[in-house]
């Protein structure tokens, strides 16, 4: 594939990658993914904005070769993971005039990760900008996006971001552009979900912080390019900022059919009161789609067996996920059964230590759940009316 024109000297030359399946051995791609890398002709100099996954890298070496790409002077590192990076030490094989421009955080982590020597370097603080001659590069620290280290590059004079990670969708399209804005949201929600969510302290603060810049395009590293930014922006703008909703989120494993009969009577019992209920059998569930109903659900009920003295393995791991996420949960509970004993609790409410939660009388049933046990789902669900009801989550 010709590289892509964006604007006049910005061209798309990164790579589509439509069979990936799984990323960093843990989240699901249903839809693929790319690695946008852009090139950026001045009157002076040319720079790369950020490489592409090692498993691509014939594409890019490709695409600046067809394009007939003699020298590059920047090769710009917003981000030091790999599926941006791991082609960078080619490219200087290939330009060898070329220097990596990143941040010293940055520089250090591809120094640990691909050795790239040190004089290959040029650091830039927060705000600094370079000159291709007649086109302008403004870095802006964007810590947190996914890595402690990642940053932006501003094209001042076409109000372009260049944003990596941040703002970002696995989805492989051959469209430069998002066309369908509610596939690309819901992608870029599942990416938010899954890489975003966890740092929503430090997301705010950049999106506080880019408030300050004029912009047309948000071209991230992952997914197509938005010509009409607010539809992201706004997005973040609702995922990060507003109040969680009327919302639980119930992930469950049942072996014998004990608890998903709680779970089948529990879910009635909160649509009934008027909550909506997402429902997860781990057994079979997308963890992503897990993650993305996490993103705005007031509480989360975990529903499991008891083996061995403790929960489900299945659900230990989604609860492991749930707590490293660090969603805007508010309260949490834990309904199932057990045999003759365990401490299925304490295990689970242990560990969700890092949110701020408060824990709803859970209810664990001996064997098949009876009317007492149900009469305890019944409570359950109208105190979680009455707590979302009391915080305003509609
Ligand atoms: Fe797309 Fe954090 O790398």
């Amino acid at each position: 594939m010709e590289p892509r024109e964006i604007r006049p000297g910005v061209y798309f030359v990164g790579a589509i990658d439509w069979d990936r399946r799984l990323f960093d051995a843990l989240i699901p791609l249903p839809d693929g993914t790319s690695y946008n890398s852009y090139l950026i002709k001045g009157s002076e100099k040319t720079a790369l904005i950020d490489a592409v996954d090692p498993a691509m890298q014939a594409v890019l070496i490709n695409h600046l070769s067809e394009f007939g790409v003699k020298n590059i002077d920047y090769v710009v590192a917003n981000h030091a993971e790999q599926d941006h990076s791991g082609t960078i030490p080619l490219v200087l094989g290939e330009y060898p005039g070329a220097k990596v421009v990143t941040n010293p955080k940055c520089k250090d982590m591809l120094i640990d990760l691909l050795m790239i020597p040190e004089e290959r370097f040029i650091t830039v603080s927060d705000k600094e900008a370079i000159s291709l001659g007649g086109s302008t590069l403004e870095f802006i620290y964007t810590p947190w996006v996914h890595w402690p280290e990642t940053m932006s590059t501003y094209l001042r004079e076409e109000k372009i971001l260049f944003s990596c990670d941040f703002f970002g969708s696995h989805l492989a399209t051959t469209d430069l552009y998002v066309t369908d804005e509610g596939q690309v949201i819901e992608a870029a929600k599942r990416y938010y979900a899954e890489i975003m969510m966890p740092y929503r302290t430090s997301i705010e603060k950049n999106l506080v912080k880019l408030k300050d810049y004029a912009i047309d395009i948000i071209a991230t590293s992952h997914g197509p390019i938005y010509d009409k930014p607010a539809s992201i922006t706004k997005a973040y703008h609702s995922w990060v900022f507003d109040a969680p909703k009327n919302i639980v989120v119930l992930p469950y494993i049942s072996m014998h059919s004990s608890t998903r009969k709680m779970v089948e009577y529990f879910v009635e019992a909160l649509v009934q009161r008027g909550v909506t209920v997402k429902q997860f059998d781990l057994a079979v569930t997308d963890i992503g789609k897990l993650a993305m109903a996490l993103v705005e659900a007031a509480t989360i009920v975990i529903g499991t067996p008891t083996v061995l003295a403790g929960a489900h393995p299945n659900v230990v791991s989604a609860v492991f996920l749930t707590n490293a996420l660090r969603p805007k949960l508010r309260f949490a509970s834990v309904i199932g059964s057990y045999g003759w004993g365990g401490r299925t609790i304490e295990q689970l409410v242990g560990m969700m230590s890092n949110l701020k939660i408060e824990i709803l009388e859970p209810v664990l049933s001996k064997g098949f759940p009876k009317e007492a046990d149900f009469a305890a789902l019944d409570n359950l669900a109208a105190t979680i009316v009455e707590k979302h009801k009391e915080n305003n989550f509609t």
